[in-house]
């Protein structure tokens, strides 16, 4: 049976780089991981009373996606040198209520995508640390750090043209999926 690998991308905008990342991912891992996608722009700002008042629907939704998962793909962008602040509230609602779903120990794979020169190198380095944090189990290398992305795709559909990237996908995939199988649950 094939990992179930939750995905979740740190970008909310219809175009975005990291997302079709993401896309790509999924798509060279087709026969590897079984993929469920978790849409964290759904997910209200994190706040005590709401989960005092009982969790909305799409809080119980990621909760029940987390709680199926074997592992967690995070691809994001780097906002001002760090985690952009959704990632950020999606992760801090997925550290709670440990008894019915938590991100602790499990397997975490990072990469993210960026227009310019510098990558995600600092926003991936802000969502190891918070994981650590979690006690999730986070593969360090390789890294997916793809800068001027937007160079190395097809505008429209997002379809991967370098086979550079295209490599480092692949390799990240398989490390993954051996990482999962030995640390995953
Ligand atoms: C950025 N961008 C950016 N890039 C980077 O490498 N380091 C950074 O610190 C920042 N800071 C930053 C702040 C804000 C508010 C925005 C909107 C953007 C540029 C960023 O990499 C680029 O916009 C990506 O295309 C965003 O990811 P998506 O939405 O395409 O996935």
């Amino acid at each position: 049976e094939l990992p179930v690998i939750v995905a979740m991308c740190g970008s909310l905008r219809k175009d975005s780089l990291n997302r079709k990342l993401m896309n790509e991912i999924i798509r060279q891992s087709e026969g590897k991981w079984h993929v469920k996608e978790a849409e964290i722009g759904e997910l209200p700002l994190f706040n005590e009373d709401i989960e005092a008042e009982g969790d909305p629907e799409s809080v119980r939704s990621f909760r029940k996606k987390l709680n199926e998962a074997d592992g967690v793909l995070i691809v994001t962008p780097e906002y001002n040198a760090g985690i952009p602040g959704g990632l950020k509230n999606a992760l801090d609602w997925a550290s709670r209520s440990p008894k019915e779903f938590s991100i602790k120990n499990l397997p975490v794979a990072i990469a993210g995508a960026s227009n310019g020169n510098v990558g995600t190198a600092l926003s991936q380095m802000q969502v190891r640390q918070i994981l650590t944090n979690m006690n999730a189990n986070i593969m360090t290398n390789p890294k997916i750090i793809a800068s001027r992305y937007q160079t190395k795709i097809v505008p429209e559909s997002g379809r991967l043209t370098d086979e550079g990237t295209e490599k480092q996908i692949d390799k990240f995939i398989e490390s993954f999926t051996r990482f999962v199988a030995v640390f995953g649950k």
